[in-house]
């Protein structure tokens, strides 16, 4: 099974790291790069909210800077590194927003001062100080004071679709296991790489 279907090796990998990862490390916790248009990367740490065949999910600001890359290039790779199992996970693929009703079932799933920082929040732009912050979280709490917090239409979550995993698994003396997968249409192929 694991031959042929990497979402299948990738539940074993993620339910084993789950298990052997404490805290302070997050197991949910990957690298996300992006890149401009110019094809210039950046990399970030975001969580990873939930999987499935159609992809990997996190959620974001989406005037952020990601969030501006995303709409540029909606393509994006992500890495994992559970160094307890000794285990790298790599994705990459196309990315596209996830179904508004999904965003707004997380939303209200989060605690009360995430969502306000959710509308407080003008991700990756510059900010005059801590204070102004603080205040904006203030005035939106007084605001909210007696009904849900709605979800802010720039925030939300975003789907990476896998074309491509790798499954890195650490071996004696640096001679590593990787295999690699790739999706033509709807078949996964798998190969073994040199470490
Ligand atoms: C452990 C950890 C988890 C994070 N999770 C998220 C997340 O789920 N979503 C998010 O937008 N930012 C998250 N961040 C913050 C991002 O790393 C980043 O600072 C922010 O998203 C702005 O990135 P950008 O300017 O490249 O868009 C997390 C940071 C850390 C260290």
């Amino acid at each position: 099974m694991e031959l042929t279907d990497p979402f299948a090796r990738f539940e074993g990998v993620y339910a084993r790291a789950c298990e052997s990862t404490q805290a302070p490390y997050d197991p949910t916790a990957m690298t996300l790069a992006t890149a401009d248009a110019r094809g210039r990367p950046s990399a970030r740490v975001v969580l990873l909210k939930s999987f499935d065949r159609r992809g990997f999910v996190f959620f974001t600001n989406y005037m952020s800077r990601k969030g501006q890359e995303l709409t540029v290039n909606p393509y994006a790779a992500l890495c994992m590194h559970w160094a307890a199992i000794g285990e790298q996970v790599r994705v990459a693929g196309p990315v596209e927003r996830v179904e508004e009703g999904e965003s707004d079932a997380y939303f209200r799933t989060r605690p009360l001062q995430s969502q306000l920082g959710a509308w407080a929040s003008e991700q990756s732009r510059p900010l005059s100080s801590r204070e102004a912050l603080m205040a904006r979280v203030a005035l939106l709490a007084a605001k909210y004071l007696l009904g849900p917090v709605p979800r802010p239409a720039h925030w939300g979550g975003y789907r990476l679709v896998a074309e491509e995993m790798e499954f890195w698994r650490e071996g004696a003396f640096r001679l590593h296991d990787r295999f690699q997968y790739r999706r033509a249409g709807g078949v996964w192929q798998m190969e073994r790489l040199s470490p």
